[in-house]
């Protein structure tokens, strides 16, 4: 267990010659305003002199045990190094200015309180892990934009790591500010609130350029699972699909892959596994820095590790996204592509993961997908709907296709989750003159007035206005179905948008309706696929409250789900569609309806 050893005070470290470096990154924690710095250490330095070294290993400053401590250098490198000036030399030599501490990019109301000072300025820019709105580099870069749009004022960099609590952390700058003052004035710009800030146009694209929406930010798409569970043929399709669209930069680190090249010569040992899985973080973490989107399919068995590889993304400004690809043991090892773990179970094989060696399952996974009886677009869609769910995608894929839809973000999803308003049902085909006509116009005779549900349908490959086909017509007679209104219509993306509910015939309609709205995914089912897991939610739910249930819990779609196309193929087939639709209707109308 780290343990606690008492360090300068605060106004010791701000009178310290390196406040410049990141020397002061390993300091956690401050009991109190004024009290002394606490460091963890481990316990084997407890008592020991300590160094503090920057990243690349120069000594900065040496800490004793009883707090006091030595500077042995001042850190030379880093962005604007230039404005990082010691306390001593800021009181020398802007003697007289006003001192502004500045923690975010200065607002066109703020620049113009602020020309009315009168005197010179110095902003202080507290620049530091958690200290600032920006990062540290563009809170500097809009400092010296806004200096610019001001008389005589100068820019000093002042970091300043924070310590988690917001009081210690403001009093703590506050303390920070008053000693590069001096005897000068500090004045406090009041809170902006919730105002909306304007910015100048320079400031404005700084903050832009620092803050990327979720789309452009950078993203590390991290696959964890066992080996055989589908980890790198989904991830494979993932990278397909996003290099299809070509609205990311993508590189492949797939487990296999690296182990040939990155982790060449390293074993299957715990510590060569998690030395393996870092080097993969720490590439992962350093594309992501740069915007990139990095898909990586590792087995990466330990949470330790996992963890490390999020940490490293975030401390690179990437979003970090787990997959946990949950596909069990006993399907892995059935499909045995590689015939490993036949070899493992006959010990020919040390530590293979899930036989002889432990895989940690993830409690933290953003999204988990068990690949057992589906098909890899299944699993693929899954993964994109959810990336767009959160905004790391911009565009539908497939959005110039003929009949697709208008562009525009995945993650605004307007028809998921209205729960207005009557429940919207939209039944899907290819042609929509057979079997989506079929649903819908026998679903409206079934649920009649006041069911609480609309329905509708189209097509894939849909025309437009033509009647029903004759192919169903005894299957109507049958039941006295009205058709005469009935027109066909092609799918567009604005009727996918408006459905709280989009159901298709077959698993193939499905992937290519989530082609242009892959954001759809989670409401779209095949109509078989969405009666079986309406069956196996609980059987008091009803309406919207149901397909909720089933949005979170649905049956993997399967072949015996799809209703076979019956067009031109004879009174026989009509009569076995009609059969499958009545009774998938039975159920649907049953679980739908609300009144
Ligand atoms: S990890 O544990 O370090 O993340 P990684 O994904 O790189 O594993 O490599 C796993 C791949 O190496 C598997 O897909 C399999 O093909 C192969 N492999 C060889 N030996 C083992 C083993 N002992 N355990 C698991 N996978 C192994």
């Amino acid at each position: 267990m780290p343990r606690p050893q008492h360090c300068p005070s605060p106004r010791e470290l701000a009178d310290l010659e390196l406040l410049a470096g990141g020397a002061l990154a390993p300091v956690t924690a401050f009991d109190e305003p004024g009290s002394p710095v606490t460091i963890e250490l481990p316990e084997a330095l407890v008592g020991e002199d300590v160094e503090l070294v920057d990243p690349e290993g120069l000594p900065l400053a040496l800490l004793h045990p009883d707090g006091s401590f030595e500077t042995l250098s001042v850190a030379q490198h880093g962005p604007f190094r230039r404005l990082h000036l010691t306390p001593a030399a800021v009181r020398e030599r802007y003697a007289g200015a006003t001192f502004v501490p500045v923690v975010d990019a200065l607002s066109e109301d703020e620049l113009a309180s602020l020309r009315e000072v009168g005197t010179p300025l110095v902003l202080l820019a507290m620049t530091g892990p958690g200290a600032a709105e920006l990062s540290p580099v563009a809170l500097l870069r809009a400092s010296l934009a806004a200096a610019a749009h001001l008389p005589s004022t100068a820019v000093v960099a002042v970091p300043l790591a924070s310590h988690g609590d917001a009081q210690v952390d403001h009093e703590l700058g506050a303390h920070v500010c008053a000693v590069y003052a001096g005897p000068d004035p500090v004045l406090a710009l009041p809170d902006p609130g919730d105002s909306d800030d304007e910015y100048p146009d320079d400031i404005a694209e700084i903050v832009d350029a620092d803050q990327p929406s979720p789309d452009r930010r950078g993203l590390v798409l991290f696959f964890t699972g066992l080996s055989g569970s589908g980890k790198s043929t989904v991830a494979q399709a993932v990278i397909d699909s996003l290099l299809e669209s070509g609205e990311r930069t993508v590189t492949s680190l797939d487990g296999d892959v690296v182990r040939r090249n990155l982790s060449a010569g390293l074993t299957f040992s715990r510590e060569d596994r998690e030395t393996n899985i870092r080097r993969i973080g720490w590439v992962a973490a350093e594309i992501s820095r740069h915007g990139g989107v990095a898909v990586c399919s590792p087995i990466a068995p330990f949470d330790a590790t996992r963890q490390d590889v999020r940490a490293m993304t975030r401390d690179a400004g990437g979003a970090f996204f787990l997959v946990h690809v949950a596909t069990p043991l006993e399907e892995c090892e059935r499909r045995d592509r590689k015939g490993l773990y036949a070899k493992a179970r006959r010990g020919e094989i040390p530590d293979f993961t899930g036989i002889s060696s432990p895989y940690e399952e993830p409690a933290d996974a953003d999204l988990r997908v068990d690949t057992t009886g589906r098909t890899v677009e299944d699993c693929r869609d899954e993964v994109l709907s959810a990336l767009a769910d959160q905004g790391y995608l911009a565009r539908p894929r497939g959005s110039s296709a003929p009949g697709g839809a208008q562009a525009r973000p995945e993650g605004d999803d307007q028809g998921e989750g209205t729960s207005e308003g009557p429940l919207r049902v939209l039944f899907v085909c290819t042609a929509n003159i057979c079997r989506s006509p079929y649903l819908e116009l026998r679903a409206r005779q079934l649920f009649g007035p006041g069911a609480g549900v609309e329905v509708t349908s189209a097509g894939t490959q849909g025309f437009t206005d033509e009647p029903v086909s004759d192919t169903m017509a005894a299957e109507f007679a049958r039941h006295g179905t009205d058709i005469a209104g009935f027109r066909s219509r092609p799918l567009t993306g604005e009727l996918i948008d408006q459905a709280d509910l989009v159901l298709t015939a077959e698993a193939e309609h499905r992937t290519r309706l989530l082609e242009d709205r892959p954001a759809a995914f989670r409401r779209t089912f095949t109509v078989g696929q969405f009666v079986e897991s309406a069956q196996a939610a609980d059987p008091q739910l009803r309406g919207r409250a149901l397909v909720d249930a089933v949005l979170a819990r649905r049956v993997p779609a399967a072949p015996e789900h799809d209703i076979a196309d019956p067009y031109r193929r004879g009174p026989e087939a009509a009569a076995r569609a009609g059969r499958q639709m009545e009774e998938l209707l039975d159920v649907l109308v049953q679980r739908l309806r609300t009144a």
